[in-house]
């Protein structure tokens, strides 16, 4: 299947899918030349979400995973129209572990700009439950923390610690890791916002809801003794994604294609 985002931080979602779909065959591909998608318009991003999704689809993929929340605010439901594979986003599963998470129902959203402003999380909370209230920041510093490998010590905490400072009087006892390469921070913002929130991180569940949807369309791959070689694609440069996964993810670095778009 196809996993995509617009750098690293979908590798934080393709974690999950090894673990819970160890026998799928993944293709991930990081959009790092056109990064960060959080500040650009979502008719742009909309337009990346389909030929991406196009270009995973004529790669074989059997359904994608938008493992980006700004592409999955834009262009979820634009990208659902257009192709009759199973395509699976950020939002609705993130959205549905924060209602379950909270008790004194004040959830904090820390997302990018695009995803605050397309309002995607907050209806998607309305619509499961009206007393919600989401407290949504921009944390646009995040994703360059991530994408230059800066995920623990001090810089990291004093930029973390700075753009949650809005949270402090929201008395919110969940936040949401609505960008996917801030899971990657996850122990830096979860010591920044202390021992009474809970931090979700929606990728759990988006795996969760993809093995769901593969076994109701009977799409698994099955009798695959050993684990089967994935396939990664940046438009960036191949020598860092490869750098990249091996920092994060602590796995060997994997051969990686490069990808250029037209125009
Ligand atoms: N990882 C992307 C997300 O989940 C955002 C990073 C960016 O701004 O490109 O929203």
């Amino acid at each position: 299947m196809g996993v995509f985002d617009s750098g690293v931080g979908g590798l934080s979602v393709y974690r999950w899918i090894k673990e819970l779909l160890p026998h799928e065959r993944v293709i991930y591909l990081a959009d790092t030349a056109r990064l960060p998608y959080g500040l650009k318009p979502q008719a742009v991003v909309r337009e990346f979400v389909i030929q991406i999704v196009g270009f995973l689809v004529d790669l074989g993929a059997k359904a994608v995973v938008i493992a980006c929340n700004t592409a999955t605010a834009a262009g979820l439901e634009a990208a659902s129209g257009r192709f009759s594979i199973p395509l699976v986003g950020m939002i609705g599963p993130g959205a549905r572990e924060a209602v379950r998470a909270t008790r004194n129902r004040r959830v904090g959203l820390l997302a990018t700009e695009g995803t605050v402003r397309s309002g995607a999380y907050q209806r998607a909370i309305r619509q499961l439950d009206p007393e919600v209230e989401v407290f949504a920041r921009g944390c646009t510093p995040f994703t360059t923390l991530v994408e230059e490998g800066r995920t623990e010590g001090p810089e990291a905490e004093e930029v973390v610690r700075e753009q949650l400072a809005w949270f402090a009087d929201k008395d919110i006892d969940t936040a949401i890791l609505g960008c996917t390469h801030y899971a990657f921070l996850r122990s830096v913002i979860s010591r920044v916002l202390g021992p009474s929130v809970t931090l979700v991180d929606p990728g759990r569940a988006v795996a969760e809801e993809l093995a769901q949807l593969l076994r109701s369309q009977d799409l698994l791959n099955r009798g695959c003794e050993t684990a089967p070689e994935d396939a990664f694609y940046t438009s960036g440069s191949p020598r860092r994604l490869q750098e990249m996964v091996q920092l994060l993810l602590g796995l060997p670095a994997p051969s990686v294609g490069q990808v250029s778009w037209p125009g």
